[in-house]
């Protein structure tokens, strides 16, 4: 939902990340923190676009136990040679975002242009707009 809305600010093209991992039910649950926590890889789906032809690649990721989640972890690390300019949102229950940057920006081996952070406060809420609306302005080139 926040990638939608982003990609509606912007007008951009979207690209969905696809595991190739079964990640449902509690054990799903449990092997995904698991997985985050030891920073594994995983297996993707191959990509639709290829990162290098986009001036800004916005990256966007769950928190999985304070981590960047593993699907998104693989997806920098095998492509992080074609970013141009990145910028990273991150959604979480909680409020905790610091690290999941700080991850996905060593990963990148780039700053980002701007970070957006969403709790499950700011979904309930429906403050998750607005600050859509300001990241946009952030990034826009
Ligand atoms: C394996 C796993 C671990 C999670 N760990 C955290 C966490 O440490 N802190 C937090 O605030 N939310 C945590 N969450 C909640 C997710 O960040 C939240 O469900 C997600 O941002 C919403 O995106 P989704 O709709 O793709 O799940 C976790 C969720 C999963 C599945």
């Amino acid at each position: 939902m926040v990638a939608e809305e982003i990609a509606n600010a912007l007008g951009c093209d979207t690209e969905e990340i696809i595991d190739t991992k079964s990640r449902s039910g509690i054990l799903g649950w449990i092997r995904s923190g698991r997985d985050a926590g030891n920073k594994s890889l995983t297996v993707l789906e191959d990509p639709v676009n290829d990162p290098a032809d986009y001036d800004l690649l916005v990256i966007g990721t769950p928190t999985w136990g304070g981590h960047v989640s593993t699907p998104v972890r693989t997806y920098i690390s095998q492509k992080q040679a074609y970013f141009n300019n990145v910028a990273f949102f991150c959604t979480a229950g909680g409020d905790k975002f610091a690290g999941v940057f700080m991850d996905m920006t060593d990963l990148a081996g780039t700053s980002p242009m701007g970070t957006l952070g969403v709790s499950g406060k700011d979904i309930k809420s429906g403050n998750y707009q607005s600050k859509v609306q300001d990241f946009v302005k952030e990034i826009q080139m």
